[in-house]
Formats: C-alpha cells, structure tokens, sequence
C-alpha cells in the first residue's frame, strides 16, 4: 500500500517541476484546490514553492455537487470554480495557477477568463495530476521533451491528414483541416500558457465531420475513464465522427456501452480528440501497479508511442457533453499526409531529430 504523507524526495519532485516553470523569488502563486483534493499535492506544493521564496496563497473551494447521475473521470474539465468572478479574478492576478483541483481546469469554462490576465499581465497554468506523488515523481517533467512535443505539434499543424492502423484491424482516417492543435511537456514558461504534469502528448480536436473508419481496442489497450486495461476486443465503426456500432463481446463491451448510453446524448459518441504519446518516462504498464484512488491515468494519456483516441467534447467541432473516454492504444502506426510519427507503437525517432 502507498502511503500518503510528506517525503522529501517529493518536495524534491515539486520544486524541479516548477524551477522548470522558471519561476522566481517573490513570484505569486496560487496553490488552487477542492475539497476532495489530494492533501498531500497541495502540502508538497506549498514546501516546495516555499523554498523556491514564492508568495504563495491557497484557494480552497468546496467540491460542488455532480452535474450527472453518472459518475465523471477524467475530462480535465472541472466545475469546483462555479463561474465565481472573485475567484477568477483572484488567479488572474497571480504568476502561476498551481491547479490541484481533482479534474483540472484544462477544459473548464473559467479558463479564457483567467489566462486573460488582469493589470495587463497573463498568469499560466501548471495542473499537477491528481497522482500518488510517486507517479508524479516517475514522471517528473524533463526540459528533453518540450522540443520533442514542439516539433510533434508542428508536424500536425501541417498535416492535412492522420490515418492510424493496427494489426488488429484499426484502419481511420481524420482530415486534420480546420483542428485545433495541442501539446503539453510538462510544465510552462510563457503568461497564458497551460501545461499538465504528467505531460508528453500531442494532439487535434478536429473539426466536425472529420473522422471515419474503424478502431479495434485490443487486449492491453484502455480506457481511462475506468482506469482498466481491456481484455476483450472492441470493434468500433466511426461514421462521420460518431461511434455507430460496437462489436464485440464480455465484460469490457458491456461496460462502455452502458457507461456511453448512459449519457442519452449522441455527442457523447464522437471524436473529441486524437494524437500521440511522447513521454518515454511514462509507462504503459504503470496501472497494473496502483489501485484506482490512487492514480489518475495521466500517465498512460502520455507514454510513447500511444495513439490515444477519445470520445466526448469537442469545441473545435461544437459539441459539448460530459461523457468522455480516454482510450490509448497500442502497437497502432500513425501516419501524417502518409508518413510514419509512430511505427507499430513505436515513436518514429527520425521524424524527431530533425527538430
Ligand atoms: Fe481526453
């Protein structure tokens, strides 16, 4: 069992991570929590920042009520802020918005409105995970990484098209014309920029009616909304954005049909986003080594050579729902405009090095 409590090897963790966010002496920070928050982030956090001679305050709020009758994972899209103005202006003043609520501000609605900034200067935003700190350590971010992520994110902003196939049988297709691009490396430098730890993905929310063709989750593939490894093989046909049938059957079928009908809402079956894992610190197999509460899955959003597709809401494509899968997959081959980023699971490193 892992044990929740101050170590110093975390606090350790803590301040490399945000010496990374170049922060300096006498720069405010918020440490933004919840009530059902890990204590344990927000203590290391607080001694960490402590030692670098920030002016750090806390905001707590209290976990608001759930906004369904089915439990949400994982959509980086908390609601603990509730719209409130005070609080918003509150983490607009500051350097740095150190996010420790359970779900993250990476999709709430408050965010445009903190990283507008306020008496002319732009906070940014590190959401720590919400980890057992030994997953944060594992992963702790590592400055090799943001030119991998860049160049990524720049190869996708040029593609006109990302095709994915598998072994397995997955063969789609996404026209990647009018997607917003996204990556993250693990911390943040720049006034308004947003970054997650663990981080090392890139990826698209691509524009409406732009995914087809067929996606085969295989044994060892998972879903993150459940935090479990699959054991079946899950055929899913994608039709202009929408998952239209599920094929296959057991246990790990039944569980995300239930959870997607669940939502009675038909954007809940279309593509949110889609991209690639970079981070060679996270693990594929790291799941297998924690029980539920004590993990987020941020981990397996970001080991190297994932092809993470998911379900749920989309801006870009102007959908908005609740229901929402993370699903990385492996040992899948990814092409842009026809050219390998990752080769049967594995990153295609020469595609890296001309960076
Ligand atoms: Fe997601």
């Amino acid at each position: 069992m892992l044990i929740e409590r101050i170590e110093a090897r975390w606090i350790d963790a803590f301040e490399t991570a945000l010496r990374l966010c170049e922060l300096k002496e006498g720069d405010s920070v918020a440490i933004l929590s919840e009530s059902q928050s890990r204590r344990v982030l927000i203590d290391l956090a607080e001694l960490a920042l402590a030692r670098l001679g920030c002016r750090a305050f806390h905001l707590v709020l209290p976990s608001p009520r759930p906004r369904a009758s089915v439990p949400i994972r994982s959509t980086g899209a908390s609601d603990a802020l509730g719209g409130q103005i005070p609080v918003i202006r509150a983490l607009a003043a500051v350097t740095l918005v150190l996010d420790c609520t359970v779900e993250g501000l990476l999709h709430a609605p408050e965010l445009a409105g903190i990283l507008a900034g306020a008496d002319g200067r732009r906070p940014r935003l590190l959401m720590v995970s919400n980890e057992h700190p030994e997953i944060l350590e594992r992963t702790l971010p590592d400055a090799a990484l943001e030119p991998v992520v860049r160049h990524a994110m720049q190869r996708l902003r040029a593609a006109q098209r990302l095709t994915v196939r598998s072994a397995q049988g997955t063969d789609l297709a996404v026209d990647l014309a009018g997607a917003r691009i996204g990556g993250v490396w693990g911390y943040c430098t720049k006034p308004g920029q947003v970054a997650h730890w663990p981080g090392g993905l890139c990826l698209a929310f691509p524009a409406r009616s732009s995914t087809r063709g067929t996606l085969v989750l295989a044994p060892g593939d998972v879903n993150l909304t459940f935090k479990r490894y699959l054991r079946d093989r899950i055929a899913l046909t994608i039709e202009d954005d929408y998952v239209t049938s599920i094929d296959g059957s057991g246990l790990d079928v039944d569980l995300m049909r239930s959870y997607w009908s669940a939502w009675g809402d038909r954007a809940a079956y279309a593509v949110s986003h889609v991209g690639w894992g970079l981070n060679p610190r996270a693990r594929w197999d790291a799941l297998a080594f924690y029980d539920k509460r004590d993990c987020n899955g941020t981990e397996l959003r970001a080991f190297a050579g994932n092809f993470l597709y998911s379900t749920g809401a989309n801006e870009v494509a102007g959908r908005h729902t609740l229901g929402h899968f993370d699903l990385p997959l492996r040992n899948c081959t990814v092409t842009l405009d026809g050219v390998a980023v990752v080769e049967e699971g594995v990153v295609v490193e020469g595609v890296e090095e001309n960076r």
